[in-house]
């Protein structure tokens, strides 16, 4: 059974992650260009994000730019960072409002000095919050930040500032770019597909998944307390019996 209201929650994630997909095409569904899609995204996510704190999950983090979505059209390319720049502009006043915390995850050499400003306006003006840890991963691949992460461990190696046999999972998290972050609890992917594309594949190793069909821009609070519901029903074992 799924939960419906808040009062039929079982036990709340304490970090949700989202892989927000659908955006392109709810808005062909509609005959609209895919951008106007993904500016639906973004102010649905600006409302779960608000949802998210106030059901009290502590821990919120969004696949917002793959590093897989340089390879769409410079059109869409250009449409979807130029979205991330306006809108983390515009989720200011609400996030300060609402005690959320501001991160961004991924590598963002590649980010423009102007988003990059923005961004960091961001981080920096939510860093004393205390409510909801909301983080964006921006040209964030798994893959990518494994390899990053075994880089680095390899220049501490060599540079003496670790033994080898000290190497184990907890050390290896804290390379990550998730450093810091608990793993997330519950993975939500809309619009129906069954892969992880490259999102959190470390962090995700015992998460629970939920998968609805619903696209990303009519998710809302009902979808998000039916995904919370089904977690709240299911046993986590971790490998275990
Ligand atoms: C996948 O839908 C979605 C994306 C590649 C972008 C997600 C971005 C947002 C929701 C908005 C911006 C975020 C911030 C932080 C402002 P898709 O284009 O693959 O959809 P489709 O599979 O239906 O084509």
């Amino acid at each position: 059974m799924n939960a419906n209201k808040e009062e039929d929650i079982k036990s709340t994630p304490e970090h949700i992650a989202i892989i927000m997909d659908g955006n392109g095409r709810w808005a062909a569904k509609r005959g609209l260009p895919r951008n106007l899609g993904h500016r639906e995204g973004a102010e649905t996510l600006r409302k779960i994000v608000k949802e998210s704190g106030s059901l009290g999950v502590r821990f919120l983090t969004v696949y917002a730019f793959s590093t897989e979505n340089w390879s769409r059209p410079a059109e869409e390319v250009g449409a979807l960072t130029g979205l991330i720049s306006e809108y983390v502009k515009k989720y200011l006043n609400t996030f300060v409002k609402n005690n959320i915390k501001v991160k961004v995850i991924g590598d963002l050499s590649k980010m423009d000095p102007k988003t990059f400003g923005y961004v960091s306006d961001l981080i920096a003006k939510t860093e004393n919050n205390t409510g909801l840890t909301f983080t964006i991963a921006w040209n964030y691949g798994g893959r990518s930040e494994i390899v990053n992460a075994t880089k680095r461990i390899a220049a501490d190696v060599l540079a003496g500032k670790i033994d080898p046999e000290a190497i184990d999972d907890k050390l290896f998290s804290d390379y990550l770019y998730t450093a810091g972050l608990p793993d997330p609890d519950l993975i939500i992917r809309t619009s129906g597909e069954l892969r992880t594309s490259n999102f959190l594949i470390w962090q995700g190793a015992y998460s629970e998944y939920y998968v609805t069909d619903v696209l990303w821009p009519d998710f809302d609070r009902k979808e998000l307390l039916a995904a919370i519901g089904s977690y709240g029903n299911r046993k986590r074992r971790f490998g275990g019996l």
